[in-house]
């Protein structure tokens, strides 16, 4: 999957490129392309922005330098999503329907007060929040973005990883992790974990991972019975005992 980011701070994305991301692209897995949009302004001193039509505060970004780096990278057609807190909120499913496009992918990061109306428009962007706040700019949605996209294309992760995705914990919070020791400041990991019995290991999991779901994000949880089909025998027992 190749994924282009058009953003007027590049040198941010090392934060990413230098993780299992870097790993990804070298493995030639992902390819990323990161285009400063300065480089494509043909303004004096490769000016990006200017004062909004019709007033109001800060600066909104050019429309030429954005046009003639999407045109270099012939992108038309293809799949752009806008970074931007007026978007749609992004979530699993809308990550899976991204990773799954397998395709060339090309991300806008906005700055200052946005971006000239007529790129969105023209260019038939979607756009894409990461939540109920606002940013300085794009840059940081992109990453997060890219990140969840990067760990679902095959042969990103580590293979236990992508485990979790298939079973029935997909659509719940994640059960409490232990490791060693077993007994630290008085505190001792949950005795069925010790016993090597995956059946019971396996439904404390799933008992955990319910209960958390249930207490935290009640909106999950009701998703979850409504959808939940194939629970074996145990597995329905332990769920009506959280349900109660
Ligand atoms: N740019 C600024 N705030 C943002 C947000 N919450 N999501 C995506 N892009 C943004």
């Amino acid at each position: 999957m190749k994924i282009n980011v058009l953003t007027l701070f590049p040198e941010m994305f090392s934060a990413v490129t230098g993780s299992i991301l870097g790993k990804a692209a070298e493995k030639g897995i992902l390819e990323l392309n990161f285009i400063n949009i300065r480089d494509f302004s043909r303004e004096k001193r490769d000016k990006a922005d200017e004062y909004p039509f019709g007033g109001g505060p800060g600066m909104v970004m050019l429309a030429d330098p954005i046009f003639n780096a999407l045109e270099s990278l012939g992108v038309e057609g293809k799949k752009i999503l806008y970074m931007s807190p007026r978007g749609r909120i992004l979530n699993e499913e809308k990550i899976k329907e991204l990773a799954e496009l397998n395709d060339e992918l090309t991300i806008l990061c906005g700055h200052y007060e946005g971006v000239d109306q007529r790129v969105l428009d023209y260019w038939n962007m979607e756009e894409v929040s990461i939540g109920d706040y606002v940013l300085t700019g794009g840059e940081l949605p992109a990453m997060v973005l890219i990140d969840a996209v990067a760990r679902l294309i095959p042969g990103v992760l580590a293979g236990e990883e992508s485990a979790m995705e298939e079973s029935i914990y997909s659509g719940l919070l994640e059960y409490p992790q232990y490791t060693k020791p077993r007994s630290y400041r008085g505190m001792d990991v949950p005795e069925v974990l010790l016993n090597g019995n995956h059946k019971l290991i396996h439904l404390w999991k799933f008992e955990q991972s319910l209960k958390l779901t249930k207490e935290v994000r009640p909106d999950l949880f009701e998703e979850f019975v409504k959808s939940c089909d194939d629970l074996s025998k145990d597995e329905q027992k332990v769920l009506e005992k959280i349900m109660k």
